[in-house]
């Protein structure tokens, strides 16, 4: 049996991954310190798919502790590591709890991944390492600007300490850069669960619109874009998740060892904030209370993604639009609610 380690398996993208990675054939176990995240969305992945996932409840900055889970599981040919801490805003507060978490997990998974051959390495990361790109869309050859937080620098690092890691052992490495996951499974059994306050667009639209939040700003309509408010990829979370099962699927096919490949997972289409906004409003019927405030320090005007090496290589297509993100994004908030 081939096993795949999902590490934040408990999380809002690994959670998701999980189901289509069990949709896909194959046999998946979870390692999640539930520090960010809840043993729910294991109930939701056996809605969803009938399958109970084990969870080891491990921190992965704790090395004897994380070589336990390859010890009792010597089927593992893979790992997709997603446990990281991911609050911008937080990481300035806390830069060394950063750096420690994501960067101590991360050299413990791979010193575990060349010990016990788990070849199949891949690492979330993220459009963040673009920095304030130098154009758009941003291709894999975009060249990396200063990341502007300590936690687009971990992803920075992670993905240069992975690349290094695949130069001297035989792993079979790729660095997945999401532009922005958003949206919830279908069924509404997963979706995001923020902690306190949202900080991210669409969950702010959502708890705004069901009466968790007063209203809501729109941070800065006064830049240079054509409405003057911030453009991203948005991305639906089914389809990051499947890009994941086709990256391991490629990595398999490929069979190679010492190889480190990067793949944007972005749709392509940048939108402005307050086109998500309008997309959401006709969806849901809900006429959104929000204003118009100040930038938020550190926001980059305009990102989106050229995701053409993914499709031609991982045979990967976005099946998700901005309203049906809108829409499993506004299902999954109201089935909170209940
Ligand atoms: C998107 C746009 C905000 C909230 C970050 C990380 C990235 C990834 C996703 C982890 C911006 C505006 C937001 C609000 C607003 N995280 N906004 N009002 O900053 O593009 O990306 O989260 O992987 O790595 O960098 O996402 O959703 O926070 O903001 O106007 O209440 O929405 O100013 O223009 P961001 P976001």
């Amino acid at each position: 049996m081939q096993t795949i380690l999902v590490t934040g398996g408990c999380g809002y993208i690994g959670a998701h991954t999980i189901v289509d990675l069990i949709e896909h054939g194959f046999d998946v176990i979870s390692a999640d310190n539930l520090s960010r995240a809840s043993d729910n969305s294991l109930l939701g992945i056996e809605k969803i798919t009938g399958k109970k996932i084990k969870n080891y409840q491990v921190d992965l900055t704790d090395k004897k502790a994380t070589e336990a889970i390859f010890i009792e599981n010597p089927s593992i040919v893979g790992i997709i590591h997603f446990a990281a801490y991911k609050a911008v805003g937080e990481s300035v507060e806390q830069p060394l709890d950063y750096y420690e978490n994501n960067l101590f997990s991360l050299v413990h998974l791979l010193n575990m991944a060349v010990k016990y051959n788990a070849k199949h390495f891949i690492f979330s990361s993220s459009c963040t390492v673009y920095g304030n790109p130098e154009s758009i869309p941003v291709t894999e050859h975009t060249p990396l600007q200063t990341a502007a937080s300590p936690y687009g620098a971990t992803k920075q690092m992670g993905e240069t300490i992975v690349k290094d890691t695949a130069i001297t052992f035989p792993l079979s490495a790729i660095l997945l850069r999401y532009f922005n996951p958003v949206g919830a499974h279908p069924s509404t059994a997963i979706g995001e669960l923020p902690i306190g306050r949202p900080q991210n667009l669409v969950p702010a639209i959502t708890q705004t619109a069901i009466g968790k939040l007063p209203t809501m700003q729109v941070h800065g309509a006064d830049y240079d874009t054509r409405d003057g408010s911030c453009i991203r990829d948005y991305i639906h979370v089914c389809d990051i998740a499947h890009a994941h099962t086709l990256a391991l699927q490629f990595s398999i096919k490929k069979n190679e060892e010492k190889s480190c490949e990067v793949f944007n997972l972005g749709t392509g289409n940048g939108i402005t904030v307050l086109e998500a906004i309008h997309a959401f409003e006709k969806v849901s019927g809900v006429k959104l209370n929000y204003e118009v405030g100040p930038r938020r320090a550190g926001d980059i005007v305009a990102i989106y993604a050229n995701n053409d090496k993914a499709v031609k290589q991982l045979g990967w297509q976005c099946k998700y639009g901005l309203e049906e993100m809108m829409l499993t994004a506004w299902q999954w908030e109201q089935s909170l609610a209940k």
